[in-house]
C-alpha cells in the first residue's frame, strides 16, 4: 500500500471515530455566516478586546480530503526537523500548522513562542487568542482557517529567526500555501510579509492592500497581533480592522 493510501485510511480512521476536529459533514463547506458574529463585527468598527462577540458554532474541518492527506505527507517528510540550527536550541516541537486543509483564508506568523511549542499549535498563547478574535470578528472561526508560521520551531527567547532559518524552513510554508490553494493569505507581520512577498518594505507601507502570489491568491499583510497587545501599539487594532475588512469584502465577492 503506498504511503498517500495509508495516510487517507489513517486519517478515515480518526473520521470514523468522530475524534474533534473531523467530520464528513459537507455542510460546513457552505461558509454560511454566523448572523451573530458579523453583526457584532460591523457594529465592532471600533474594535476593541471584546470585539469578537459571542462565538461561532464552531464548523469542523474535514479530513480525508486530497489535501489533508498532502498536508499529512508533507508533515511527515518534516520529521523531527534537524534541517536548521533551531532543533538545537530548545524548542520541544516542530509547530506545523492547524485548521482546514480547503480554507479560503489562510493566516502565516512569524514562528512559534512558547506556548505553542509546549502545545504544538500555532497561535494558541495571548497573540493567538487575539488572532481568534480577530477571525470571528469577520464570521469566521478558528475550523474554517487555515494558520501556520514560516519558522515551525520556537527560536530561543522568541527572538527573531535568522536568515538561514528562514531559508531552510519557509519552502515548507511556501507548500502548505501550494497545497490549501486560499484564496487570500494574511500575513502578520514583517516577517510574513517580507518572506511572501520578496521585499523588505515596512509593514505599515505593506499593509492596507491585496498584493497578488502565484495561482492567483493574493497577500493582504497586516500588523502581528503580538504587536496588538495593551503593552504595545493597541491603537493599531483599528488598521487591521480596516485590512480584515479588506479581506472579508474579497472572500464575500469570491462566493
Ligand atoms: N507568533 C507567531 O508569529 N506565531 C505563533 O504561532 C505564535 C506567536
Amino acid at each position: 500500500m503506498s504511503t498517500r493510501q495509508e495516510l487517507a485510511d489513517h486519517l478515515r480512521v480518526f473520521v470514523d471515530l468522530g475524534i474533534s476536529g473531523c467530520s464528513r459533514d459537507q455542510a460546513w463547506r457552505q461558509r454560511e455566516e454566523n448572523p451573530a458574529a458579523v453583526a457584532h463585527a460591523s457594529a465592532g468598527d471600533d474594535w476593541t478586546d471584546d470585539m469578537a462577540g459571542d462565538a461561532a458554532e464552531t464548523p469542523v474541518a474535514e479530513m480525508g480530503t486530497d489535501r489533508a492527506v498532502a498536508l499529512a505527507a508533507l508533515r511527515e517528510e518534516i520529521g523531527d526537523c534537524t534541517r536548521c540550527a533551531l532543533h538545537a536550541l530548545g524548542r520541544h516541537q516542530v509547530v506545523f500548522g492547524v485548521g482546514n486543509p480547503d480554507a479560503d483564508l489562510m493566516f502565516v506568523g512569524e514562528a512559534p513562542g512558547e506556548t505553542e511549542d509546549r502545545e504544538g499549535e500555532p497561535f494558541v498563547g495571548e497573540a493567538g487568542q487575539l488572532l481568534t478574535k480577530i477571525i470571528e470578528a469577520i464570521g469566521l472561526s478558528r475550523a474554517d482557517v487555515y494558520i501556520a508560521n514560516i519558522v515551525k520551531c520556537r527560536p530561543p527567547n522568541n527572538r527573531n529567526p535568522e536568515p538561514p532559518e528562514v531559508e531552510t524552513c519557509s519552502p515548507f510554508l511556501l507548500r502548505q500555501i501550494d497545497v490549501v490553494r486560499p484564496k487570500v493569505v494574511v500575513a502578520l507581520g514583517k516577517f510574513a510579509a517580507h518572506t511572501l512577498l520578496g521585499t523588505d518594505a515596512p509593514i505599515s507601507r505593506l499593509r492596507g492592500r491585496l498584493h497578488e502570489y502565484r495561482h492567483g491568491i493574493r497577500i493582504m499583510p497586516t500588523y502581528h497581533p503580538a504587536y496588538l497587545l495593551p503593552h504595545r501599539s493597541p491603537e493599531k487594532k483599528r488598521e487591521v480592522w480596516e485590512d480584515m475588512k479588506i479581506v472579508r469584502a474579497l472572500l464575500a465577492d469570491s462566493h
